[in-house]
């Protein structure tokens, strides 16, 4: 790329890193002074219910906005559908979560390097052999994911649509989870569907809601009030916002250069508004959230796996 080209993009990278890098130390240092052994990586999975509603944009461009804020990402890919991260990115993985169940690999092989130091896991059949492994495997498995633990600030998990076990456990396991959904009814429905099995299943949980594909910010709150309300009345829960995301034509053309928006078109009006959310919404951990690292989302994902169900 030629000088005029590459100029631009480097003052907006820099510029998104001074205006959220305060913010992430702040994060950072709230949980400081961080002694040997503790666990600081954040646990988010990004689930929709209905298919196409956004999942893999968003993770992917989360995972770049949050890298360029200086932040350690890594991302698990743990959607057996076709839609995976790595067209996003337009990598192609040799290996996956497989090789490592099957003793052939360490978790440091199988992980890809992204842009911006983001290391991505692709899962592949291997997420759906997680319900099924034997204790032994699993033990092993879960001792190479431990590893991560030093290795990250955030792992974000990718999953498929619908509300198989496997997407409603690593949702249960997570720090927290980003239910998206777009102004359609049909995905509006299929949020609140997976809201509710959330909540009956792990009434703890801490569940934001963004709102994608939006023509106004009030379009979205509206989205955001009406799904609030049934939570709160139906099922007696909280949900946050995490704010909306606006339609974007870039998005078409970014995923066609298999180039994450946020480095195809980083001024395009949904990356800002990604960049805005991360720069209010990340800076610390949300409330009544005590991240307790991977090594908390291992266990309870071995809890809920066990048996081949969520519990
Ligand atoms: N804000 C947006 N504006 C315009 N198009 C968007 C926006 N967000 C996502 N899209 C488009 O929607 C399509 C589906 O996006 P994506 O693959 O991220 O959804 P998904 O929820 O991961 O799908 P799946 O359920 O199949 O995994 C893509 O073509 C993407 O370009
Ligand atoms: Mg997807």
């Amino acid at each position: 790329m030629s000088d005029p080209i590459i100029k631009p993009i480097e003052a907006i990278i820099a510029e998104t890193r001074r205006q959220i890098h305060p913010y992430v130390f702040k994060r950072l240092e709230s949980r400081t002074p961080r002694k040997a052994g503790a666990k600081i990586a954040r646990t988010i999975t990004v689930t929709s219910g209905k298919g196409g509603v956004g999942k893999t944009s968003l993770v992917a461009n989360l995972a770049i906005c949050l890298a360029q804020a200086g932040q350690r990402v890594i991302i698990l890919d743990a959607d057996l559908g076709l839609a995976n991260i790595d067209v996003v990115f337009g990598i192609r993985p040799k290996y996956n979560l497989m090789d490592v169940i099957s003793g052939e690999m360490n978790i440091d092989e199988v992980m890809i390097q992204g842009p911006n130091g983001i290391q991505i896991i692709a899962g592949g059949s291997g997420v759906a052999e997680l319900a099924e492994l034997e204790a032994e495997k699993a033990r092993k498995l879960f001792d190479q994911l431990k590893f991560l633990e030093d290795k990250t600030d955030y792992l974000l998990i990718d999953t498929g649509a619908g509300i198989s076990d496997g997407v409603i456990s690593f949702c249960q396991a997570a720090d927290q989870i980003i239910v998206i959904t777009t102004t359609e009814p049909t995905a509006m429905a299929d949020a609140y569907g997976i809201i509710k099995i959330l909540s009956s299943r792990r009434p703890e949980s801490h569940v934001s809601v963004m709102v994608n594909r939006v023509d106004s910010d009030e379009d979205g709150n509206e989205i955001y009030q009406r799904l609030a309300k049934v939570a709160k009345e139906f099922l007696g829960f909280d949900i946050h916002s995490l704010g909306f995301i606006p339609q974007d034509r870039q998005m078409h053309l970014a995923v066609r250069q298999q180039t994450p928006l946020m480095l195809f078109s980083p001024m395009s009006p949904a990356a800002s508004g990604l960049r805005r959310i991360v720069s209010t919404s990340f800076h610390e951990l949300p409330e009544n959230l005590n991240g307790d690292g991977i090594e908390g989302f291992l266990s309870r994902l071995t809890r809920f796996f066990k048996g081949g169900s969520a519990q």
